[in-house]
């Protein structure tokens, strides 16, 4: 990809990460993630692409740790386990103050096109479709993972994590690169705790590190993960659906990899305790948030959701 550098230092300087529409170069917000935010920027020539804005480093070192990370990422998923990438960048920048910012560059899908507005406009028919078209790149890597005892790698495969492009199903969430080389985490976890408000980072590292990260390591938990986001992405209806879906493919086409079957109570349960915790993370960082730019007038360089709707 060709991505003009200059433009992207322009347009991290005159960010305003409070208001993006009234920066300098403007820009929309099309995603939120837990960690990232994901812009258009509405300037020449970079219109289709999407731009993921990570500001958690604080040295040189950190960022190319991270960068080594999630190159070696991408080229897992794409040349050893045979995913499909949309067509992709990373760019790093410095801001004003000095610090190292992360972006990660990619083809821009439609919205329409993107697995949750696909879910939420879904039939109950259409579900069991679409969870297997999802499953069949999902079962990819649990292949890779068995032949691979070395090398382990995990993907977050929920809908919102996937697009729709003709026959063919993308995945665009690379921003977590997790995998671990004998048992060893390759990505410094501890970053992902750089956004949060310090008074809760011991409680956030009791939940992140040993409960968040090893959930996308066991498929049966990451599976329970995929069908309860449909609560978040506000189509509870289809949970009965989706559940039968996963477990039609797990008895079938997943047999080999002995993955127990879900039931609803446990996806419903689940749902409960993570949008708990979720909920709770945000509003803490908002309090966060105004302790440090109200009170005592400091820079937050993040960008938080104003409410995600669970
Ligand atoms: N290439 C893309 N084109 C269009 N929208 C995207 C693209 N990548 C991400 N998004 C939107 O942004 C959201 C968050 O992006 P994602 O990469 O999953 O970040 P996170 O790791 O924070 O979840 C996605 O769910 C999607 O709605
Ligand atoms: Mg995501």
């Amino acid at each position: 990809m060709n991505i003009d550098r200059d433009l992207l230092q322009k347009f991290e300087r005159g960010l305003d990460p409070q208001h993006p529409e009234r920066s300098a170069i403007p820009a929309r917000i099309i995603g939120y993630g837990e960690i990232t935010t994901v812009f258009e920027i509405d300037a020449e020539g970079v219109r289709d692409l999407a731009f993921k804005r990570l500001p958690l480093f604080n040295t040189d070192a950190e960022v190319e740790r991270y960068t080594a990370v999630f190159v070696e990422y991408n080229r897992l998923l794409e040349e050893e386990i045979g995913l499909r990438l949309p067509p992709h960048d990373h760019v790093v920048i410095t801001n004003a103050r000095g610090r190292p910012v992360f972006y990660i560059v990619q083809q821009k899908f439609p919205a329409d096109s993107m697995g949750t507005a696909i879910l939420q406009r879904a039939t109950p028919d259409q579900v069991g479709t679409l969870v297997e078209h999802v499953l069949h790149q999902v079962c990819k890597v649990w292949q890779f993972n068995r032949q691979h005892q070395h090398l382990q790698i995990a993907i977050d495969e929920t809908f919102s994590n996937w697009a729709w492009s003709g026959h063919d199903l993308f995945y665009v969430d690379t921003s977590t690169p997790l995998f671990r080389v004998n048992g060893v985490e390759q990505l410094d976890t501890e970053l992902f705790l750089r956004s949060a408000p310090s008074f809760l980072v011991w409680i956030l590292r009791l939940f992140f590190l040993h409960d968040v990260v090893n959930r996308y390591y066991d498929p049966h938990r990451v599976l329970v993960d995929l069908i309860a986001n449909f609560y978040k992405d506000q189509r509870p209806d289809l949970v009965p659906m989706g559940v039968r879906a996963v477990n039609e493919f797990l008895a079938t086409h997943a047999r080999e990899f002995d993955i127990a079957p879900l039931t609803e109570k446990e996806v419903r349960d689940y749902y409960r305790e993570d949008a708990f915790i979720w909920s709770l993370y945000l509003a803490m960082r908002k309090v966060d948030r105004f302790l440090r730019t109200r009170l005592l007038r400091g820079e937050y360089p993040y960008i938080l959701p104003e409410k995600i709707v669970r």
